[in-house]
C-alpha cells in the first residue's frame, strides 16, 4: 500500500493547524469588516462551468483540471478556483433579485494539476472575496485595499501591488489586433505555449515568464493608449482612490492574468521573498462573467489569495507578530495516581467554566507532569496531593510568575479565571 500522500498535496498537522486557524480567523474578521459574508460552495462542479467561466483557452482548463466522470456519466471537475462557482451560485439562487451589491467571501481547497514546487501545490487553499452588482471604481479600490491590508495586518513586509487594466470587449479587440501585428514577426521565437496563445489570446503572451518571450514583448504596444473613454476613466478613478487610501502600486502593462473572465481592473500582490511563486494573491473585475454563465448582465470584481503562500511569507518574515493561543491554559497534576479521579472531576469543573484544561494520561511522575505542562505552555498548574485532599484545597502554580499559593476548592475556578483574565 502507498503510504505517502498524493504528489502536490500536504497534511496540516496540529502544530501547523494552529497557524492556519489564526490566519483564517484574521481573514474572516477582515472580510466581515468590509461587509462580506461567507459562502460555502461544493468542491466539484459541472466541468462546463469552468470551461465557460474560466475560459477554454486558459492553462487551467487546458492542462490543470482534475476532471472525472461520475457513475451517472456526468463530467465533473474539482474546482480549480472559486469565482466561477460563486457566479454559478449567484445565478442559481437568483441572488441578483436581492439588493445589490452582493459581497461574498470563501475559504477552502482548490485543485490544479500543475508541477509541484515550493508555493505551488495540486491541492491548495484560497481565501477569496467577490463583489457582484456594482461597476463603481470605489468597489475596485476597496477590494484591492482588503488584499493589501490583510498582508499588512499579518505583519508581512515588502509586498508589491501590481495594477493594470485589461479593457473591455469594446476596446480590447482593437488592441488585440495591434498586439498581434507586433508579435507575429516573432512567432517562431516564442515558447510552445505562447505560439498556441498567439491566435487564441495574444494578451497572455505578455505575462509569459520564459526569458525569451519576455525579451520579445519588451517593446510591446500597451493597452493604455487603446482604452475606450469609459475604461480610461474607470482606471483613473481606481488609481486615484488607491492613492487616497495610501495604497502604493506599480503600474504593470504586462499583467494580464491567466483567466479569461477579466475586464478592466487586474491586479496581483507579489512578495519577492517567495521566489518563483511570488504572487500571494490576484484578481480583477469580470463584468461579463455572470452573463457568460447564463445570468443577467451583472458586473463583478474580486480576488483570491493562496493561503500556503501567505503562510510561507508570514513564516519567513513575521512569526513574532502571531499570537497563537496554547492548547491548554490549565494543567491538573497529581502527586499520586490515587488522586486521578479527583483530577478528572476538577478538570470537568474547569472545562465547564470554559477554560482549556488537560491532565496526564500516561502515569508520569509529578516532575514529568510539570515538564509536560511547561512544554504545552499551560499558564497554570493545579496540583492535587495528600494534604490538599485532606484540607479540601489545591496548590495553584502560576508557571509564568513562578509563584504558587494554596487555594480552597470552592474558590479554585474564580482564582484561575482572575489570573487568566490578567494574562
Ligand atoms: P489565481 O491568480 O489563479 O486567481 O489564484 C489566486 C492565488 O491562488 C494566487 O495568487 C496564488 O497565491 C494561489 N494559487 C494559485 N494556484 C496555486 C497553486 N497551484 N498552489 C498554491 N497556490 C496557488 C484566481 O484563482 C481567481 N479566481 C481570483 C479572482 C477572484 N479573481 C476574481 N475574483
Amino acid at each position: 500500500m502507498e503510504i505517502s500522500g498524493p504528489r502536490g498535496t500536504h497534511d496540516i498537522l496540529p502544530d501547523e493547524s494552529a497557524l492556519w486557524y489564526y490566519i483564517e480567523t484574521n481573514l474572516r474578521q477582515m472580510a466581515e469588516l468590509y461587509g462580506y459574508s461567507e459562502v460555502r460552495l461544493p468542491i466539484f462542479e459541472h466541468t462546463e462551468l469552468f470551461e465557460r467561466g474560466v475560459g477554454d483557452s486558459t492553462d487551467i482548463v487546458q492542462k490543470e483540471m482534475y476532471t472525472f466522470e461520475d457513475r451517472g456519466k456526468r463530467s465533473l471537475t474539482l474546482r480549480p478556483e472559486g469565482t466561477a462557482s460563486c457566479a454559478r451560485a449567484f445565478i442559481e439562487h437568483k441572488v441578483y433579485n436581492q439588493a445589490q451589491p452582493t459581497k461574498w467571501y470563501y475559504i477552502g481547497p482548490m485543485f490544479r494539476y500543475d508541477r509541484p514546487q515550493a508555493g505551488r501545490y495540486r491541492q491548495f487553499h484560497q481565501f477569496g472575496v467577490e463583489a457582484f452588482g456594482s461597476q463603481d471604481p470605489n468597489v475596485d479600490a476597496e477590494v484591492i485595499a482588503i488584499l493589501v491590508r490583510i498582508v499588512e495586518k499579518l505583519g508581512i513586509k515588502n509586498a508589491e501591488l501590481h495594477l493594470n487594466t485589461v479593457g473591455c470587449p469594446d476596446c480590447r479587440p482593437l488592441y488585440r489586433e495591434r498586439l498581434l501585428q507586433y508579435l507575429t514577426p516573432f512567432a517562431g521565437e516564442l515558447c510552445n505555449d505562447c505560439q498556441q496563445r498567439l491566435n487564441k489570446n495574444p494578451l497572455r503572451v505578455l505575462d509569459c515568464k520564459t526569458t525569451h518571450c519576455r525579451e520579445v514583448v519588451k517593446d510591446h504596444p500597451t493597452l493604455h493608449s487603446y482604452l475606450c473613454e469609459r475604461c480610461g476613466q474607470h482606471f483613473e478613478q481606481v488609481k486615484s482612490m488607491l492613492s487616497s487610501y495610501k495604497v502604493d502600486f506599480v503600474l504593470d502593462s504586462q499583467l494580464v492574468r491567466g483567466l479569461d473572465y477579466y475586464t478592466r481592473t487586474a491586479f496581483e500582490l507579489l512578495i519577492p521573498d517567495l521566489g518563483a511563486q511570488a504572487a500571494v494573491g490576484g484578481g480583477g473585475r469580470y463584468d461579463g462573467l455572470i452573463e457568460e454563465c447564463g445570468g443577467p448582465p451583472t458586473p463583478g470584481i474580486g480576488f483570491a489569495m493562496g493561503l500556503e503562500r501567505l503562510l510561507l511569507a508570514a513564516r519567513k518574515q513575521a512569526s513574532q507578530a502571531w499570537k497563537i493561543p496554547p492548547v491548554m491554559e490549565v494543567f491538573v497534576a497529581v502527586a499520586d495516581k490515587e488522586y486521578d479521579r479527583d483530577a478528572c472531576l476538577l478538570l470537568d469543573r474547569i472545562r465547564q467554566a470554559g477554560i482549556k484544561a488537560d491532565k496526564d494520561y500516561l502515569d508520569r511522575s509529578l516532575k514529568a507532569q510539570m515538564k509536560y505542562a511547561g512544554k504545552n505552555e499551560a499558564r497554570l498548574v493545579v496540583v492535587i496531593g495528600e494534604d490538599e485532599i485532606k484540607n479540601d484545597c489545591y496548590i495553584l502554580r502560576d508557571m509564568k510568575a513562578k509563584e504558587q499559593q494554596d487555594v480552597p476548592s470552592s474558590q479554585i475556578i474564580d482564582r484561575i479565571k482572575s489570573i487568566l483574565v490578567t494574562s
